[in-house]
């Protein structure tokens, strides 16, 4: 019997979720994910670059440990924060997620496209978003916004509703009224607001969501020699019965939840829940 290809993916919190769900539709079979949300410290937003490095760097020696096969950044902010060099120099092949959405949104844009980006606060800032696009001629135009209150209130699971849609044209009724091309959902957290998000602009505007290319990224190199139907084990730093719940509501199955402690010497697996 063939091994399954063991996936690392992690994100600050519930936002990688997004991938992991394209990731299960992409590989029905012979994928292993092992998917660490950082609960306990998020949101990395808005946090000091070299925090958030260290944290990025006690994700990676988790993953070390468990022996991944890959690592996919379900996390904007944490691709924004690290360097070319860092990524390349890892000893486990490097997803980004930003890359492979600006070479599909630069090869495929017709000309004097504008675009906006919707981030957190330490994306916006490294701009690695509009760095990689600013190499296409077909770009004419980029503007980014950072949205820093979307995060706390998707990771508390208030998806819509009243309160999501006026924090929404709070930070987007000016960036709607421009009409881009499209819209990068700069943050994995993005998608689970996508609906409000969508009824604030104009049908002119196409929303990108980047969770779409990674995935297609990694479907190119995976190589799948297992026929097993593919696993999750979800790794969190928080509270694992709220995680549990947010996993029920949003893939509507919430089993191998178990708590890690990145910061002990040594990883500590906590209780681990299974039904
Ligand atoms: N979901 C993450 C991203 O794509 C991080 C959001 C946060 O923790 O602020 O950027």
């Amino acid at each position: 019997m063939r091994n399954s290809l063991r996936i690392g993916v992690f994100d600050s919190g519930i936002g990688g979720l997004t991938v992991v769900k394209r990731l299960l539709e992409a590989f029905p079979e012979g994928v292993s994910l092992h998917y660490f949300a950082d609960t306990a410290r998020v949101p990395y937003g808005s946090k000091p670059v070299e925090t958030l490095r260290r944290y990025v760097r006690e994700i990676f020696d988790f993953f070390t440990q468990l022996g991944v096969d890959a690592i996919v950044t379900a996390c904007n902010t944490s691709d924004s924060i690290l360097s070319q060099r860092e990524k390349t120099e890892l000893t486990t092949p490097y997803f980004s997620i930003i890359d492979p959405t600006a070479k599909f949104l630069g090869e495929t844009a017709p000309d004097k496209s504008t675009v906006a980006v919707i981030a957190t606060e330490n994306t916006v800032k490294k701009s690695l978003y509009l760095r990689r696009l600013f190499r296409y001629e077909s770009i004419s135009k980029i503007l980014q916004r950072a949205c820093p209150l979307f995060v706390p209130l998707i990771e508390e699971g208030i998806w819509e509703g009243e309160i999501v849609d006026s924090i929404v044209k709070y930070y987007l009724t000016d960036l709607a009224k421009i009409q881009p091309d499209f819209l990068i959902l700069g943050c994995t957290h993005y998608p689970f607001i996508r609906s409000s998000i969508e009824s604030l602009l104009s049908p002119r505007t196409r929303i990108i969501d980047p969770a779409e290319y990674i995935v297609k990224n990694v479907a190119d190199w995976a190589t799948i020699s297992s026929h097993d139907s593919s696993t999750v084990e979800y790794y969190v730093s928080g509270n694992i019965r709220f995680f549990q719940e947010i996993l029920g509501r949003y893939l509507g199955k919430a089993e191998n939840v178990r708590g890690v402690d990145l910061t002990s010497s040594g990883i500590a697996l906590k209780e681990r829940v299974t039904s």
